[in-house]
């Protein structure tokens, strides 16, 4: 059987993404080869802002947390100061990771090689026995950038990061009811998938799969069907948004909308059935209203800040999406569950109840992925046509093949 895209050089990957007629899935190699997955790292990862975490999670001096995505590993961690860093996590000796914990509390990072020591700001503060002409100065830890907006921290590994502070003046407005600066982690969970990062991602961008793959969310959500987003429905919500104080204004600037590639923003929130006032196995609330919500306005908010970076939130909980490389054909699905920072466990919120949707949508989309990846590695597989539902697909594809072309 011949395939009309055999061979995964990345020649021929840049061939493809110059002459691609829209409207179709990649090629198998987008996901079967070493090479474009390496170009995946260098070009997209490492010149894209990441979401890792929130504020919340570093609330003291000497509070850090580790995000680590295929060869990569930094540092977010809190100074004496309180100013937040994001490290790379490689010593500047002879390369040993510095910092081996997930998290926690220290007062400086030591690499645990020869016990160079580092301040949390990232300077050398300590070396061992180096000679007289050894200048600390000039070996602190590389810095990532970093970017926190309304209390979620983005880094990247470039020192030229797309500048979305423009896109995000926009978005600012419109998430400020949300309070999100006010959350705190209430979970988090990984969903590892032997399958390659773009699928996950792909897989999150489109709700055509939502109605035969999500029985618990279908139930629940309009998405998983246009066609019953009635109008009814959409000026029920619209009503209840504003009364709830929430902006009713949509923002979509991705893919060849994006100001900039790398600046994709999006903002839109679509109705639940009803009886529901949020996702919950209940319908029932299952946290107390986020920021300077009024009422549970029985809506569901897609946000998108960067190409990588999404997040579902309800008048009651946000839940940030994360689909992280850690090689060609595995890619951790990461889920962190956000309510507000003053929300107690067992008297505000069930963490149980909190959880129960997305997780086991998670473990659907899993198994969905999964599939996927054991299909495409197949000789026999040629990309199909999307369709309008995934739209958001061929938003991110734009982005994404943009990268080959520079
Ligand atoms: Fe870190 Fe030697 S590699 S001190
Ligand atoms: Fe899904």
């Amino acid at each position: 059987m011949q395939t009309s895209f055999e061979r995964d050089t990345l020649a021929d990957v840049r061939e493809f993404a110059r002459s691609r007629k829209p409207g179709y899935a990649l090629p198998r190699s987008f996901y079967t080869s070493p090479a474009v997955f390496d170009h995946d790292i260098k070009s997209f990862w490492n010149n894209s802002w990441i979401w890792v975490g929130h504020v919340s999670q570093i609330p003291e001096p000497g509070n850090f947390f580790r995000f680590d995505y295929c060869a990569e590993s930094i540092i977010v961690v809190r100074d004496r100061q309180g100013t937040v860093h994001a490290h790379v996590n490689v010593c500047r000796h002879r390369g040993s990771r510095v910092c081996l914990e997930q998290s926690g509390k220290t007062s400086v990072l030591s690499c645990p090689y020869h016990a160079w020591t580092y301040d949390l700001d990232g300077r050398l503060r300590t070396d061992r026995a180096m000679n007289e002409q050894f200048s600390r100065a000039d070996y602190s830890l590389f810095a990532a950038s970093l970017r926190i907006f309304q209390g979620l921290i983005f880094v990247c590994l470039s020192d030229n990061p797309p500048d979305f502070s423009p896109a995000l003046a926009r978005l600012e407005p419109l998430t400020t009811p949300f309070g999100f600066e006010n959350l705190k982690v209430a979970h988090a969970a990984s969903y590892p998938v032997p399958a390659n990062w773009k699928l996950a991602q792909e897989n999150y961008l489109e709700c055509y799969h939502c109605a035969p793959a999500h029985k618990e969310y279908s139930r629940s959500h309009s998405l998983k069907d246009p066609a019953s987003m009635t109008e009814e429905l959409l000026s029920a919500l619209a009503k209840n948004s504003c009364r709830a104080g929430l902006p009713g204004t949509a923002l979509n600037e991705t893919g060849q909308d994006a100001e900039n590639t790398g600046c994709d923003i999006y903002y839109r929130r679509y109705p639940l059935y009803p009886g529901y006032s949020t996702g919950s196995r209940s319908g029932d609330p299952v946290a107390p209203q986020l920021g300077e919500l009024k009422q549970y306005d029985g809506g569901a908010t897609d946000v998108m800040i960067g190409p990588l970076n999404s997040f579902l939130v309800y008048a009651d909980y946000a839940v940030g999406f994360r689909f992280v490389p850690m090689t060609l054909q595995e890619t951790d699905i990461q889920i962190v569950w956000m309510v507000r920072d003053d929300a107690v466990e067992g008297r505000d919120y069930s963490l149980e109840d909190l959880v129960w949707l997305w997780d086991v949508t998670s473990r659907d989309d899993e198994r969905i992925i999964r599939f996927n990846q054991q299909g495409v590695n197949s000789i026999a597989f040629k990309p199909g046509p999307l369709s309008s539902m995934e739209w958001g697909i061929e938003a991110f594809y734009h982005g994404y093949l943009s990268r080959f072309l520079e």
